[in-house]
């Protein structure tokens, strides 16, 4: 394994991008890893201070920002916001235009390897927003002929998130006393799951081109992670 790669995050404030963050900052093949944002964040542990940089965009003007994607072989993005928090138009905005702008740089940039946070069920044809957005996003981006673009489809994420989403809450409540139990896999991804398969695909083939994860192969490639360590 090589271990000089330099990975950079976009939504690396939100839950899967700290969750992701978390994991990348333990594995001594990514020696730096740059955030990318809209905000800046005070780290207090030594291991954040010492292997991130933080540069600050303003997505909306994104293509004044080519100097902020530069330096990285790797891209994890993990934005997204949702239509409750940000109505229709924009969902639209973050969940395509601001990733779509984000890849594009980083493409320029010199970016070999794209990690796409994307969502189960995600169809360009899709009758709802949600999965339709997703969808166009991933074709968006699969057009860009990165070396490598991997696509992850993850289902309800469990996690106990910072942000108050009360419907989030209580179905995450009623799964994880039901479905969760019988069958993890069906209709759930533990954030951490997701940030071990998201970190460790990296490193497990030399393929190239587009793969789409589903979420039986996050659970898979996060228990290669493990038993790795
Ligand atoms: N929740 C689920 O069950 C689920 C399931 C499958 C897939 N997904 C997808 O996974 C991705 C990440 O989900 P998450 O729950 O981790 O998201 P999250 O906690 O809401 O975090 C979203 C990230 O995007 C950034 N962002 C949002 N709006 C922005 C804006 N207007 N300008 C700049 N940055 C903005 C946030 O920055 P700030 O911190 O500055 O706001 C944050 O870093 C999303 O694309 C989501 O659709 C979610």
């Amino acid at each position: 394994m090589s271990n000089d790669h330099v990975a950079l995050v976009t939504g690396y404030t939100g839950e899967s991008g700290k969750a992701l963050l978390k994991e990348l900052i333990k594995h001594p093949q990514y020696k730096k890893i740059i955030l990318v944002g809209r905000r800046h964040v005070d780290y207090s542990e030594n291991k954040y201070k010492e292997k991130t940089e933080q540069r600050q965009v303003d997505f909306d003007k994104i293509d004044d920002y080519l100097d902020a994607f530069r330096g990285a072989d790797i891209h994890f993005c993990c934005l997204g916001t949702t239509k409750g928090k940000a109505g229709a138009e924009g969902f639209r905005r973050v969940d395509f235009d601001y990733i779509v702008g984000a890849a594009r740089l980083a493409k320029q940039a010199g970016c070999r390897h794209f990690h796409l946070l994307s969502s189960q069920g995600a169809d360009a044809h899709s009758l709802f927003l949600y999965t339709q957005v997703k969808g166009q996003t991933e074709t968006a981006l699969t057009q860009m002929s990165f070396d490598r673009l991997s696509i992850y489809r993850p289902a309800f994420l469990m996690v106990d998130r910072e942000e108050n989403r009360p419907f989030e809450r209580f179905a995450q409540t009623v799964i994880r006393n039901t479905v969760q139990r019988v069958a993890p896999e069906l209709i759930t991804t533990p954030i951490e799951v997701l940030a071990r398969a998201m970190c460790y695909n990296t490193f497990t083939t030399n393929q190239s081109g587009v793969e789409v994860l589903n979420n039986h192969a996050i659970f898979r490639l996060a228990g290669q992670q493990q038993s790795s360590e």
